[in-house]
């Protein structure tokens, strides 16, 4: 690989992003700093944005009393403060109302026009526009959408222009099963090869009357279907920032609930572009609080801003990617992140640090820091997409380490000039484990990973990780 380029969904800017939005910028994160320290940044491109079209903006902006415009203009700089506040390092923060991605998309849909591969017909059934997506009765229970029960699906009958997604359906399933198209986990890529083995359909990808959208570039009165558009994102904001080399992306990543758009919809729509098959598609699943969904009805919404003022930006990192197998659903348990940062983060690491570079003060020993260090453990879960397998291996390291110095106590060693060796022995040890360590969690962690760096050579303990403003979430 000569190139790393990492997505993240574009977020919609309906509200501000909570900690389910922050897991996935993370983790997109995380796996871009592990890149750029192989392939240096200029070979690294990282993007998240914001999906500020469609119809959930526009009802959000007539609630809040705004235009579209003015109310997603309100809302993007909260979206850059909190990824900032998270030490997020994307390269791009890509908008969908930036004219370079509206004239790129009709360019786009242009030439499928002219292709044929995009024609007029009648669509009649449901739309959630929580999910923005048609849904087929099938797929409501009780005549509600499962992922929004709170809202009712509209009936609609209107005049539409349908991408021939079914032309492209064996071209895509033959991507996925050749591996030419990783798409993962493994169980999910087999529900999206069973999904496109079954009934599928042309894809509508227009929408009459709305406005707030790209219009259909051969028709004026037609909005083009969010979902089409925002997917596009991907390339626009490569176009956008003239680096359209870096296509096709490395790692997309996204939540489960979105993988059929990027795992079947969006690869038809590249290869009816003739534009090459991003290498892999990868959905991570979905964080539940304290066991229940996240939602603002039950009022269990995570705010990451107040994780990070209370934790600091690197535990808040830490709890998320930590928390559950990356890829699989799981709880977060906010009850716990108190335990959890005094326990691994201020005693298991923390301590070590302070302690290793005390005694090394107190024995007047200095080490030569190593020039390149890296992580195995870390590298190989890093290329596998298991992130919290990376953090596992690190702990691991800093518990055998603890272990190391209970079982040798330098401490005792110091007293007894006649085992100095035995002294610097250990110590180098223990110095050499804390630059694995460091190296370990330099895409992780990444300010947590330049202090230790900074204590080990400078000789001055301080502690990591303090003790924290009391809790009350
Ligand atoms: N705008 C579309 C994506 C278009 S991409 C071309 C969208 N936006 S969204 O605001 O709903 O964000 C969805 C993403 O937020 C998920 O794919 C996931 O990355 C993240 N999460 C939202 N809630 C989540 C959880 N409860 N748990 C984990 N991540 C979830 O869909």
């Amino acid at each position: 690989m000569d190139r790393f380029y990492v997505t993240t969904p574009i977020y919609y800017a309906n509200d501000q992003p909570h900690v389910g939005h922050a897991y996935t910028t993370v983790a997109a994160d995380v796996l871009a700093r592990f890149w750029r320290s192989r392939l240096g940044a200029e070979r690294v491109f990282f993007l998240t944005g914001t999906d500020e079209h469609g119809q959930k903006i526009a009802d959000a902006a007539t609630r809040a009393g705004q235009s579209p415009r003015e109310f997603v203009d309100g809302l993007i700089p909260t979206f850059q403060s909190i990824w900032s506040a998270l030490n997020i390092s994307n390269d791009i923060f890509m908008r969908t109302t930036e004219s370079e991605h509206y004239e790129f998309v009709q360019g786009y849909f242009e030439q499928l026009h002219k292709q044929d591969d995009i024609y007029r017909d009648t669509y009649e059934g449901f739309y959630c526009v929580g999910c923005e997506a048609y849904k087929t009765e099938t797929e409501l229970v009780d005549g509600h959408c499962p992922d929004h029960p709170n809202l009712a699906p509209e009936r609609r009958k209107e005049e539409n222009y349908f991408f021939r997604f079914t032309k492209y359906v064996p071209a895509v399933i033959e991507a996925i099963e050749s591996s030419q198209l990783l798409v993962e986990p493994a169980s999910r890529r087999n529900e999206v090869l069973a999904r496109l083995k079954g009934e599928v359909r042309d894809i509508s990808i227009s929408r009459p009357g709305l406005n707030w959208g790209v219009s259909v570039p051969w028709d004026q009165d037609h909005t083009l279907y969010v979902w089409g558009e925002a997917l596009l994102n991907y390339l626009s904001a490569l176009s956008l920032a003239g680096k359209s080399d870096f296509w096709p992306a490395s790692v997309q990543l996204m939540g489960k609930e979105i993988l059929w758009f990027h795992a079947a919809i969006w690869p038809a729509l590249l290869l009816a572009g003739n534009k090459p098959l991003p290498q892999r598609v990868f959905a991570h699943g979905w964080f539940t609080v304290d066991g229940q969904k996240m939602s603002k009805t039950v009022g269990n919404v995570i705010d990451p801003v107040q994780l990070v003022e209370q934790y600091g930006a690197d535990a808040t990192r830490y709890f998320l990617l930590s928390a559950v197998p990356f890829g699989t659903d799981g709880d977060i348990q906010p009850s716990r992140f108190d335990a959890t940062y005094d326990t691994d983060l201020a005693n298991d690491l923390g301590n070590l640090l302070q302690r290793v570079v005390t005694l090394l003060g107190r024995a007047e020993l200095t080490v030569e820091p190593q020039g390149s260090v890296s992580c195995t453990p870390v590298v190989e879960a890093l290329e596998a997409l298991r992130l919290d397998e990376g953090l596992k291996a690190i702990w691991t390291i800093v518990r055998s380490a603890n272990k190391d110095l209970e079982t040798a106590k330098p401490w005792e060693l110091m007293k007894q000039p006649e085992r100095r060796d035995e002294l610097t022995k250990v110590l180098t040890a223990a110095y050499r484990q804390l630059e694995s360590i460091a190296a370990g969690l330099a895409p992780y962690l990444p300010e947590t990973s330049e202090r230790i760096v900074a204590q080990l050579q400078s000789g001055k303990a301080e502690p990591l990780f303090p003790r924290r403003a009391s809790s009350d979430l």
